[in-house]
């Protein structure tokens, strides 16, 4: 029998119990997981003696070093891809006090999310750190009760519910690109991740910044709560008043407060749903007729503000670094939106099929950047891959960033080149290669929304403008929580050639 891992017990009890014991106890799906530690010293001594029980890793750099956990925490990508050509698709690295399990490569990938992702739970891994602001959702739980919740949530994220949120995402981006010129310098990361998160108060929580000051106010505590997540770790273990996590529960009770209201007052109407996800949670019920409660709800859209505003923005930005980088991209992608658009914003059936150097530009991205780069997860039971046993318990993960600059699989894999997806060229990769929205069951739930949000945002600019980056810019990536440039994105913007 695998050894496994003490803190991961209540839920492996489950997986490696016989038939009958499975039968007589079946699973709760309404059941909330049972919490986590949020004291950071009894997590690092539990990892620590879950350690000394475990058995031997894939080999790696795990000696213990300062300056090699610092390295990996600022510029992780030539390190990853080094000790790929040096161990292989599966390594160990030491981080800190732990030992973590990379697995790259598109075997790995869809080992990971798809053949065997029922091996790997999330709530156990690095997404344990989001509970405290999060709660219970879909990305912080695993089994029954994360395949309850999502059965109720896909619907909200439906082809026609993202349709009918065109018109918001187009009148948000017309609104924020109101005054710029050309000639103008702008941080388009800050600016993106302002438009991002308005085009997500309005389309998941139904608030409208412009119209009432809780949307103002629910964007800023969020953004107060989430910047706990981009401080250096030794700071996250500072408790007591002033602390940066006491600052991120204060922004998260000010945040809560908002959203459970929005909550009751959509359960005292009693018309039909509104158009933005929260009205449709509140009205969604389960197979059987079981609803979300309202802390359930709190829990899922702070989820999806977390995990859809931050993507967006980074996959928009780093389009336009590209863009920038790349004239001859560019111009074929102006050419198609003056052939499709002529200068009109883009409609459902255009941002469907009609506009692939787009979509191509979209997918160059996120093979380059994508915003999301790591999966992290937990082993619940010892498994081997490619000949290297991991035990139990082990943290693991699979990383699209290092896996789509491999280059074994990806020709010249530094260079944007977006006709790597024409058609053709996608049938013939290797599945499991290009994975900027994970995979298997639980693939990004908002992926439909995210690429609609991408593609209007960016349309409706290059409508009007070229971006352009300053002599002697350089980028230079950070990864925490998603990929973003450091120091947010300077552009020039040079009219657009009509
Ligand atoms: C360009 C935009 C986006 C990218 C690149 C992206 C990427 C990803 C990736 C890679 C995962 C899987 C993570 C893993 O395997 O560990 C994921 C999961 C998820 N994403 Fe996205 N995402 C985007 C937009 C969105 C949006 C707009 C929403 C919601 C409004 C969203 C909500 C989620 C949720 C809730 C999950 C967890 C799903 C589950 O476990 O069932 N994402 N996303």
């Amino acid at each position: 029998m695998a050894r496994v891992h003490a803190s991961i017990e209540p839920y492996t009890r489950l997986r490696r119990g016989s038939l009958w014991r499975l039968l007589r106890t079946p699973p709760q799906p309404t059941q909330a997981p049972a919490p986590v530690t949020s004291n950071p010293v009894a997590r690092v001594l539990a990892d620590l003696a879950d350690a000394r029980r475990a058995g031997a890793y894939p080999p790696g750099p795990t000696s213990f070093s300062l300056r090699r956990t610092h390295r990996l925490s600022h510029d992780p990508l030539p390190l990853l891809l080094g000790w790929y050509e040096q161990y292989g698709p599966i390594f160990t690295v030491r981080v800190v006090h732990a030992q973590q399990v990379f697995m790259l490569g598109p075997a790995a990938n869809h080992y990971v999310t798809v053949s065997h992702a029922e091996n790997f739970g999330w709530r156990e891994g690095a997404f344990k750190d989001l509970v405290p602001l999060l709660g219970d959702a879909l990305l912080t739980t695993d089994g029954p009760y994360h395949d309850r919740a999502r059965r109720i949530m896909m619907p909200a994220f439906h082809r026609e519910r993202i349709e009918g949120m065109l018109d918001t995402m187009v009148e948000e981006t017309q609104r924020a690109l109101a005054g710029w010129h050309p000639g103008m310098v702008v941080d388009v990361y800050g600016w993106a991740r302002r438009l991002a998160m308005r085009i997500a108060l309005r389309t998941l929580l139904g608030l409208d910044p412009a119209e009432s000051k809780r949307g103002g106010e629910a964007a800023h505590q969020f953004e107060r709560a989430l910047s706990f997540y981009g401080r250096d770790f030794t700071l996250w273990l500072l408790r007591g008043p002033g602390s940066p996590w006491q600052k991120m529960q204060t922004a998260r009770g000010r945040l809560d407060a908002i959203v459970l209201d929005e909550i009751r007052r959509r359960r005292g109407q009693n018309g039909g749903p509104g158009r933005d996800v929260l009205s449709m949670l509140v009205a969604a019920r389960d197979e059987d007729g079981s609803r979300l409660s309202d802390g359930e709800i709190r829990d899922q859209v702070t989820t999806l503000l977390f995990a859809g505003h931050d993507t967006s923005t980074s996959a928009i930005t780093f389009l336009m670094h590209e863009l920038a980088c790349n004239p001859t991209a560019l111009s074929r992608l102006r050419d198609e939106q003056e052939r499709v658009l002529g200068g009109e914003p883009p409609t459902v059936a255009q941002l469907g099929a009609e506009l692939p150097e787009l979509e191509m530009a979209i997918d160059e991205t996120l093979r380059l950047y994508p915003p999301a780069w790591i999966g992290p997860r937990r082993a619940l039971e010892a498994f081997e891959f490619e000949g290297q046993e991991v035990p139990a318990g082990a943290y693991v993960a699979y990383c699209s960033w290092a896996s789509h600059r491999l280059p074994d699989v990806w020709e010249d894999p530094g260079d944007f080149k977006p006709e790597r997806f024409t058609r053709e060229n996608s049938a013939r990769r290797p599945k499991g290669a290009y994975v900027p929205f994970g995979g298997g069951s639980r693939i990004c739930i908002g992926k439909r929304l995210g690429q609609t949000v991408v593609k209007v945002v960016s349309t409706l600019l290059l409508q009007r403008f070229a971006p352009e980056l300053p002599p002697g810019y350089e980028l230079s990536v950070r990864q925490m929580p998603t990929l973003s440039p450091r120091g947010g994105l300077p552009v020039i913007l040079a009219a657009a050639r009509r």
